[in-house]
């Protein structure tokens, strides 16, 4: 892997990649391809072709990609349209909770790797994201209506995703299964932290009316995660689970 500046998320996920020579790769669910052009960075030469996929072309516009990356519109809860081992290496991160039959998207990916390719499916547990501030219900609520509101996009939702990924892979007896955790942890509240960025999302709770979290809590919340970081004591933290999956 050529050495390129990575979050610690990203170089936890890129350590687990070894593709081969004129590796064929797809990212299911890539929105703007940003994994993608990623991995042609890290693995300059390696890629022959790789394909983003995603149920809309919204993220599409805009972004510099070109050759050996392609991008097309494809609702990953049918029969995706590729034929049988086809890639080399599959990676989704963060779409796989938005599809309700999850046993068939299995079945599907195994259907299109080659044999011995490789899957990596990366999942945040949002019902396990925390923050510390003085006001723990307030926090805890604020945490678990975010991760069990289905928001208009999504077919499906489930805040377990990150801890339940590996089951759904592993009992389908299709691939010789492993897993790890990586935690995001910060500390400080500052935009375009991760820790920052989630507390401005969970505003739409009470913006789209969802009777989730009242602006009053929300105000209150952001005042905790405010007041933390000027005592001292802010943290947040937002475990990734990355499970891979080789086809057997
Ligand atoms: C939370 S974003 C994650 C984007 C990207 N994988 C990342 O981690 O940066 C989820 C993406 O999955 C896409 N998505 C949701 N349901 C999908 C489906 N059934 N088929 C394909 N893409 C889907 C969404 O449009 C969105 O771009």
């Amino acid at each position: 892997m050529n050495e390129i500046k990575l979050s610690t998320l990203n170089k936890a996920i890129f350590e687990q990649i070894d593709l081969p020579d004129n590796a064929v790769i797809a990212d299911l669910g890539c929105r703007d391809a940003g994994f993608l052009l990623g991995f042609q960075q890290a693995f300059p030469n390696k890629i022959k072709s790789a394909v983003g996929v995603d149920i809309n072309d919204k993220g599409f516009k805009n972004i510099k990609y070109k050759k050996p990356i392609k991008l097309k519109v494809m609702n990953c809860a049918a029969r995706l349209d590729f034929s049988d081992n086809t890639f080399d290496f599959v990676f989704t991160k963060d779409m796989f909770e938005c599809v309700t039959d999850k046993a068939f998207l299995v079945k599907e990916i195994h259907r299109i790797l080659k044999p011995g390719g490789v899957v990596i499916c990366v999942n945040c547990d949002w019902d396990s994201v925390a923050y510390n501030g003085e006001d723990k219900e307030l926090i805890a609520k604020a945490v678990h209506a975010y991760a069990v509101t289905k928001q208009p996009w999504m077919d499906d939702l489930d805040s377990w995703i990150g801890r339940r990924m590996y089951g759904f892979f592993n009992k389908s007896n299709l691939f010789e299964s492993s897993v790890t955790v990586h935690n995001v942890v910060e500390t400080e509240y500052k935009e375009g932290y991760f820790g920052y960025d989630f507390s401005k999302h969970i505003a739409w709770l009470f913006e789209e009316n969802t009777g989730a979290f009242s602006k009053k809590e929300y105000d209150e919340f952001i005042d905790n995660l405010k007041s933390a970081q000027r005592e001292g004591n802010y943290i947040f933290s937002k475990p990734y689970y990355i499970y891979k999956g080789i086809k057997k």
